[in-house]
């Protein structure tokens, strides 16, 4: 079925003027933006967004490094959304991450890793109401 993800570019991406290639690899793995802005985080957005990470020891910098700089926030759609933007985003430590996928080519670490997307449809529903309105979403 044709669903919707979450997708965020984070900052070290903007930072190496990196929205473009990381869009069309997105574009290129079937999926449609249909939604999109670039936003600077305050830090209750981040922390927030992140709260189901709240207890684990990466929470305080996760949180600092996502207010580091400008992020985009997407909307993407298409065919069984969550898992093709997964499988395009590579695994969350680019070291690990399989070549050809977004994390691999282009992440600087685990933290710095890119891109955000949601994992589950339940998530993408929640993490898409956090930042848009339904009609910033035109599909
Ligand atoms: P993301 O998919 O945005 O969800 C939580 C983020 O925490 C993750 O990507 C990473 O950028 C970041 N992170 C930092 N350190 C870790 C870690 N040790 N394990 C998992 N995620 C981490």
């Amino acid at each position: 079925a044709v669903t919707r993800t979450f997708s965020i570019i984070k900052p070290d991406a903007t930072r190496r003027n990196q929205t473009g290639a990381v869009t069309k690899m997105l574009e290129e793995a079937g999926l449609r933006v249909v939604a999109s802005k670039r936003i600077q985080l305050s830090k209750e957005q981040a922390e927030g967004f992140y709260a189901v990470h709240k207890d684990r020891p990466f929470y305080g910098e996760l949180c600092n490094f996502m207010t580091s700089g400008p992020v985009v926030v997407q909307v993407l759609e298409g065919e069984d959304a969550v898992k093709r933007n997964r499988d395009i985003m590579g695994a969350t430590n680019p070291a690990d991450a399989a070549p050809g996928t977004i994390r691999k080519e282009l992440a600087e670490s685990i933290e710095a890793n890119s891109v955000h997307g949601s994992d589950s449809e339940e998530n993408a529903a929640t993490e898409i109401a956090f930042f848009f309105n339904d009609d910033e979403i035109v599909g």
